[in-house]
């Protein structure tokens, strides 16, 4: 039987941060690592235009983004890593979707909607941001979508816009996708609270340097109880990020001492400070290496480019026919 398809993209639109990692990242890496799935991770660089406007700061952040899932663990011999632009046939698939979609159905999209009611300007891009990764997601063939919570709505257009084209041509040629959202990570706190996210700059980088780590996690926001104080750990910020890095075992004694009395914010801080340099340790020294030198990098992205798009041009010399294009 064959292996079931993964795909999940990751844009770089800035360094990663934790939230992108235990909400998308994490389970990508699992999930590839494990071998029982052909998997597709790509670095969404198209999707990064709509906001991006400096070329230099793309390829950066699109070498920084591969240097993190490297470092993090992705196992290199079990993914097809590469840049979404390395295949532009998901482009003509985007056109392609573009005339089976509705302008209402797409003035529905979350992310178009808050952007109106904050009264931003909405490039075309944007606006059409769910159709293309709809293509990314379908001309792979995903059967599941690893993301975080705020990327559900798009992966249900994915199954619309499948159903949408095979309703139209009549012909069962996408699969639906399913998205994998790990409910205990799928929305992580920033250092204010509220969602973790570079918009915000509420985020924790996963590779920045020890100091601006230092400072971030002292400037978590909380409340001003002194240290004798019972806390509620639920309703605390430290606690709530630091969790995440411990075992069974490690939460329950952390918990104890947040609700015991006796720790103060300062200790909270520094404990989870030195989880995260834990965490770290040898990540962060692969990663300083892979961007040092991007000759490595620049490879790999080449080679999983020509396999991913070698893949999707299977895809689209089918739809071209069923269409009309050929
Ligand atoms: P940002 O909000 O920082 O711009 P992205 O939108 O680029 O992050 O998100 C990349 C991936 O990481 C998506 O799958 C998203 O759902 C996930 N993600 C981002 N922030 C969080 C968070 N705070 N908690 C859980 N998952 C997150
Ligand atoms: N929109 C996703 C994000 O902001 C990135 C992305 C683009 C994606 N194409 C994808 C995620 C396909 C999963 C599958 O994080």
């Amino acid at each position: 039987m064959s292996k079931k398809i993964l795909v999940s993209g990751i844009k770089p639109t800035g360094r990663l941060h934790f939230g992108n990692y235990f909400g998308a990242m994490k389970q990508n890496i699992d999930l590839s690592s494990s071998g029982e799935f052909e998997s597709y991770v790509f670095i969404a660089d198209y999707h990064a235009l709509t906001t991006v406007r400096n070329g230099d700061e793309l390829r950066t952040q699109t070498i920084e983004a591969v240097a993190s899932y490297i470092a993090c663990g992705l196992d290199l011999s079990k993914v097809i890593l590469f840049k979404q632009s390395s295949v532009p046939q998901v482009t003509e698939l985007t056109w392609i979707f573009n005339n089976l979609v509705t302008m209402p159905y797409m003035m529905r999209a979350h992310a178009f909607k808050d952007r109106e009611a904050k009264n931003e300007d909405v490039n075309l891009g944007l606006f059409d941001y769910p159709v293309l990764m709809a293509a990314d997601i379908l001309i792979y063939g995903a059967d599941i979508v690893p993301v975080g919570a705020d990327q559900k709505q798009h992966v249900e257009y994915a199954r619309d816009i499948a159903g949408y084209y095979n309703r139209a041509y009549n012909i069962d040629e996408f699969k639906l996708p399913k998205d994998l959202i790990v409910e205990s990570v799928a929305s992580l706190p920033g250092i204010d609270g509220q969602k973790m996210s570079k918009g915000y700059n509420n985020h924790i980088e996963l590779f920045c340097s020890d100091e601006d780590l230092k400072k971030k996690v002292m400037s978590i926001v909380t409340d001003s109880a002194s240290p004798e104080e019972k806390k509620n750990p639920d309703e605390n910020n430290i606690y709530k990020i630091h969790k995440l890095f411990l075992s069974e075992e490690e939460n329950k004694s952390l918990r104890a001492k947040f609700e015991n009395g006796g720790y103060g914010y300062k200790q909270a801080k520094d404990e989870l400070f030195e989880t995260l340099m834990k965490w770290r340790e040898g990540k962060k020294e692969k990663y300083d290496e892979l961007v040092a030198d991007t000759s490595f990098i620049l490879n790999l992205l080449k080679e999983g480019g020509e396999s991913a798009q070698k893949k999707a041009e299977e895809k689209m010399s089918v739809i071209r026919k069923q269409v009309g294009l050929q």
